[in-house]
Parts: structure tokens; sequence; C-alpha cells
């Protein structure tokens, strides 16, 4: 079996922010042969090393082994109410306040950019079943989008396990708005599902089918781009964002020195951002 050298990892780093945008440091070879072993044997690879040189040499690339790659490479990392204070923040402050300043008819529409696997779109579906039942009776539009077809997939199925519902998800919304299945797992209910739609979307690909909403959540996926790309995805979220719109980051994420048209403000413990 070939050794994956340090010039197939340079290779594979640029290849990996070429098509999902991540910057992978070198230091990471552990992490890329680790994440790409399975799928090296599965797809009948006798290495990472053979795989990675199918991806970069190959003109016409397998697209069912590209989102395998795509699946493994990337960190999907998620929780329901991650971090909790953002939740809080829109809860007590965001919904209650956009509520009071617009007619009762004007639709509402937000993005989760980076999805991964629902918790977090969910969560924010939940609330306002739970607190803002008259908000749907306008038109809402959840959108939630990812790289990962693999999460894509588990957000769109709405199951989780007792390790995933065990985080951050208060008893009682487990039990209001899930069922449990003969298996052990949990279903979210149609009724928070039907309220989300989720897509696929590339944040360094074209951003044509993507809306104007109110509300994007871009939470925990700049800290994998490098800076040219982390400026890039902050510009072209501007012309996604409705007037008066927010953008909620990840907690190590900021548009200080990036990009001084966002502005920043604080609510409680949440930094939230926008162009007003
Ligand atoms: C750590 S998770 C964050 C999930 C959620 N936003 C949260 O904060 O809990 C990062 C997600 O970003 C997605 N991702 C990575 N690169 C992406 C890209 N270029 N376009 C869209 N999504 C991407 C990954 O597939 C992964 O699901």
């Amino acid at each position: 079996m070939c050794k994956f050298s340090d010039g197939d990892q340079a290779s594979a780093i640029r290849w990996f922010r070429k098509h999902f945008g991540i910057s992978l440091s070198q230091d990471k070879k552990y992490l890329v042969e680790t994440r790409l072993e399975p799928v090296a044997f599965k797809n009948g690879y006798n290495s990472v090393r053979d795989l990675l040189h199918e991806l970069i040499e190959s003109d016409q690339i397998d697209s069912n082994l590209v989102k395998s790659v795509c699946s493994a490479i990337t960190t999907h990392e998620t929780s329901f109410f991650r971090d909790y204070h953002p939740f809080d923040f829109l809860s007590k402050s965001y919904f209650p306040k956009w509520i009071e300043s617009h007619e009762p008819n004007t639709p509402w529409s937000m993005w989760s950019a980076a999805c991964s696997s629902g918790q977090e779109i969910y969560s924010i579906a939940m609330i306002i079943e739970e607190r803002f039942q008259s908000f749907k009776e306008r038109c809402l539009t959840m959108e939630g989008t990812d790289i990962s077809h693999y999460t894509l997939e588990k957000a769109i199925s709405g199951e989780f396990n007792q390790a995933e519902v065990s985080r951050g998800l208060q008893a009682n919304y487990l039990i209001k708005y899930f069922n449990q299945l003969h298996n052990g797992n949990w279903r979210i209910k149609d009724e928070i599902r039907d309220m989300v739609h989720f897509d696929y979307h590339n944040l360094i690909g074209s951003w044509e089918s993507r809306g104007s909403y109110d509300l994007i959540m871009l939470r925990n996926v700049l800290i994998y781009f490098d800076v040219d790309l982390k400026i890039n995805v902050l510009n072209r979220l501007k012309h996604h964002l409705k007037p008066g719109g927010v953008l909620l980051l990840g907690g190590s994420e900021t548009t200080a020195n990036l990009d001084d048209e966002w502005k920043m403000y604080n609510d409680g413990n949440t930094v939230y951002y926008s162009m007003d």
C-alpha cells in the first residue's frame, strides 16, 4: 500500500479548498487519512492516496464519490439549541420585536446556511411552535442548506438518536415535539418537520437559488474557511438579507477585521450583525 506523503497532503488540501471551501492545515494529515480511509476502502481503492489521486487527476469524477468524500471531510458537529443564548435572544428579543414592528401578514424568512443535520433550524421551528403560534399564520420560509448530502438526508429524515436528543433539548420539547421509534431513536413530529425545507448548497458555488431573508444563521462554518473566503461569503450574504435583517454567526466567528460594512450589536450574551 502506498504511503500518503506530505506532497499528497498538499494536493489534497488544495483540492478540498477548491471544491468545498474548507482550509485544512498541513498538520491535519492524520485527520484526512482517518476520515477518508473508510471511503477509500468502500469504493474499492487500496489506499487514501489512490482515492485522492483519482479525485485530483481525473476529469470525470463520480459524483457519488465526491459526495462521500465531502461528507467525510467536513465537520458536522451540531446540537439542538447550540450555545443556548442565541436561541434565547431569538425567543425573547428578536421575534417579539420583529412581530411588533411588522404588519400581521408580512412574510418572514430565514436561512440556516450550513445546517448540518438540522438541529439548528429545527430548534427555531420549535421556538415558533411553542411561543409564537400566531406567527405561523403568516407566510414562513425556513430553509436549511448544507454541502454534505449525508447530513441533509439525516436532517430531512428528522430522526435523531438518544445521544443527539440529550444534547441541548429540554425534556418538555422532546416529549412534545418528537415521537420515539421502535429502534429507540426519536423522530421530530411532522408539524415541525413540515415548517422546514432542506436543500443542497455549497457556499463557494452559485447563490442564484438563494432568496432574501430576515434571519440568516451562518454558524460554525466560517471557522473552516480561509480569510479570503470568509470575506467573500460575508460580502455575498449582504445581498440576501432583507432590510433590517439579522445575521447570527458562531461564538468564535465575527465580521470584525473582515468586512466593516456589517454592524455588530449585543443583546445579552448574543452578538448579532446587521447592515442597518
Ligand atoms: C460544524 S457544522 C455547523 C452546523 C450548525 N450551523 C451549528 O452551528 O451547529 C458545519 C457545517 O458546515 C458545512 N459546510 C462546510 N463547508 C461548506 C460549504 N462550502 N458550503 C456549505 N456548507 C458547508 C458542513 O457540511 C457542516 O455540516
